[in-house]
């Protein structure tokens, strides 16, 4: 059985200087076939790799990014960190979850999106987990909002780090360069085929870029299909490789061969977005019946479902139904029934309770 220290050993044997890196997650995450949706849809195979698992906190596609840039900020001797997102962030709610379990202080400054009892749910959390939560009323208030919190210091001492969006800069996405090389030892060990194409969600494509380029850097010609689940202005083909480029130049610095370019084998796959970020979708919706009722695993509406939905669109438009195709879960399949009934709507903060009078006439 491959483990984390070994994908992680890689990775730094090849650099020169290795990169800051905590564990906060349970690693490697399973891989497994999905026999059932596979014949279904007329594929030859296709699997599953599993990073709703990749902690008991709380899983998903954030803990792997926060593992190298909560490092970084421990370097700087940093106590607290502040970051961005919609009210619903994954990213949000796992930076306030695995803040609180290191001790380090999270700021968060969230924004409206549609909302859902999802989104309501990680709200919840958010504050359950000790984070400062801000209410930003419009996405465009947010670089002056955020800019007037980094300044201010209140009671906290010294500078905040600032984690970006998403956990997406050329260090986040070394979470998941690291996790291809991670595929890469279970492939090795003879625990999954090597897949031709690897479907992912793309954000703010740090899960994506880094994907790619961990293949790369593992000889692997398996191609990442980047489903595009945030408007264009966010996820479009140059910030995807303009990420993978900086993420490149940044291990070239520590050592690495890669040629600096676009990586050939990123292809972003467009058409799954529907109304916009948080809206559901028709095929969306029901590409997550389809799972649930074959192999009883739960998606979500925001991202899994239109990835699920993108692998299905790619595939018979491309006649791949002969090849090896690996879907991969970035949403965290950690239960918080039991927490979310001790926690009120009433305790959130002031500025969210509009959100939350909106949601009861749901
Ligand atoms: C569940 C889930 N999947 C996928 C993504 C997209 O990842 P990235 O932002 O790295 O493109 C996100 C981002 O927020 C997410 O929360």
């Amino acid at each position: 059985m491959t483990n984390k220290p070994e994908a992680r050993a890689r990775l730094n044997q090849a650099l020169k200087k290795p990169l800051p890196w905590i564990s906060l997650g349970t690693t490697p995450t399973p891989g497994r076939p999905l026999p059932q949706l596979g014949r279904e849809l007329g594929l030859s195979q296709l699997w599953l790799k599993d990073d709703g698992q990749s902690s008991d906190l709380y899983g998903g596609n954030k803990v792997r990014k926060l593992e190298f840039l909560f490092a970084r900020t421990f370097e700087r001797r940093r106590e607290r960190v502040m970051t961005f997102g919609a009210l619903g962030s994954h990213h949000c709610l796992a930076t306030a979850a695995f803040g609180q379990k290191i001790g380090l202080g999270v700021d968060l400054y969230l924004y409206p999106q549609p909302l859902s009892h999802h989104v309501l749910n990680n709200l919840l959390l958010d504050h359950s987990f000790g984070a400062n939560m801000i209410h930003v009323a419009h996405v465009g208030l947010l670089p002056i909002q955020a800019s007037l919190g980094a300044l201010r210091r209140g009671n906290h001492r010294g500078a905040k780090e600032i984690i970006p969006p998403g956990g997406s800069d050329p260090l986040g996405t070394m979470g998941y360069v690291e996790a291809a090389l991670e595929l890469h030892e279970q492939i090795r060990a003879g625990l999954c085929p090597k897949p031709d194409y690897i479907y992912v969600a793309a954000g703010t494509c740090g899960t994506a870029a880094g994907l790619a380029l961990g293949l790369l850097l593992a000889g692997l010609d398996t191609k990442v299909i980047a489903v595009q689940v945030v408007e264009s202005i966010i996820t479009n083909t140059l910030i995807l490789n303009s990420l993978a480029r900086l993420t490149i130049r940044r291990l070239r610095r520590h050592g690495l061969k890669l040629k600096d370019q676009a990586p050939p084998n990123l292809i972003l796959k467009k058409g799954h977005l529907g109304k916009g970020y948080g809206h559901p979708t028709e095929e969306g919706i029901a590409a997550l019946a389809q799972m649930d009722a074959a192999e009883k695993i739960k998606l979500e509406p925001t991202y899994t479902s239109k990835t699920l939905a993108g692998l299905k669109d790619f595939v018979k438009s491309h006649g791949l139904e002969d090849r090896c195709h690996m879907f991969w879960n970035t949403v965290s399949t950690v239960d918080f029934s039991e927490r979310l009934k001790t926690l009120k709507p009433s305790d959130l903060p002031r500025g969210f309770h509009q959100d939350f009078i909106a949601l009861d006439r749901f």
